[in-house]
């Protein structure tokens, strides 16, 4: 793989040509009565973006959307299983999400990813590859204190310790969005109410009708 000018991947294959799909985005969006387009739930390590995809992805199902949830944790196990915490392999974790992402999006899905995602230029990369309106950033907020103290899985525990290395929050940075189209109080409000703060954003922006099926 290549690198370009400005540090990103560029194609190694050569004699490839694009191949015009039959059924496009608006065929599925005329069908399906719903448009299709990635949220990015960003946030620290238990700040709540699995819970919130989930529950968000559950709420779409309620109403007929047809959804997937790509979760950091889950995803690490298959397709980025080679990737670890440095900044590269989270770069590279983040550029290869954005490219699924893309593809739900094509497919006519609402793709809801949960990942750290704590570089803003990663973020803002994956936003590139689609058009403005096809990709949501939510930033999922809550305060570090907050997350540690929760600590679902453990892990701000071994970070402290110094078990884990380049954890976020603890030992790697995290970058929050300086604009992100919608912030979510997951470390205060209600799980059910960051729901409903989600739904009415996707019907606000006529991706999604008020009406449930
Ligand atoms: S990202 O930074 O590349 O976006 P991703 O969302 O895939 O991270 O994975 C984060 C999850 O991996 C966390 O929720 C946590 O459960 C686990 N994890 C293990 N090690 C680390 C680490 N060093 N930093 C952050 N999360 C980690």
């Amino acid at each position: 793989m290549l690198e370009d000018s400005q540090g990103g991947m560029t194609q190694d294959a050569k004699n490839i040509v694009w191949h015009q799909a039959s059924v496009n985005r608006q065929d599925l969006s005329d069908k399906r009565g719903h448009r299709s387009v990635i949220l990015w739930f960003t946030g620290l390590s238990g700040s709540g973006k699995s819970t919130l995809a989930n529950a968000v992805n559950a709420a779409l199902f309620e109403r007929g959307v047809e959804t997937y949830v790509l979760d950091g944790d889950n995803i690490r196990h298959g397709l980025c299983q080679d990737l670890g915490f440095s900044d590269a392999d989270r770069e590279e974790n983040i550029r290869r999400i954005g490219e699924v992402a893309k593809l739900f999006l094509d497919a006519g899905i609402v793709v809801l990813t949960a990942f750290v995602s704590p570089f803003r230029v990663d973020r803002d990369k994956a936003r590139a590859l689609v058009d403005e309106g096809d990709f949501l950033e939510i930033h999922c907020s809550a305060d570090l204190s907050t997350c540690e103290k929760r600590d679902t899985k453990g892990l701000y525990l071994k970070a402290r310790k110094g078990e884990i290395p380049d954890f976020t929050g603890i030992s790697s940075p995290y970058e929050e969005p300086d604009k992100p189209d919608l912030k979510v109080n997951t470390g205060s409000e209600s799980i059910e109410n960051c729901v409903k703060i989600v739904i009415s954003k996707l019907i606000s922006l006529k991706i999604i009708s008020t009406n449930v099926r």
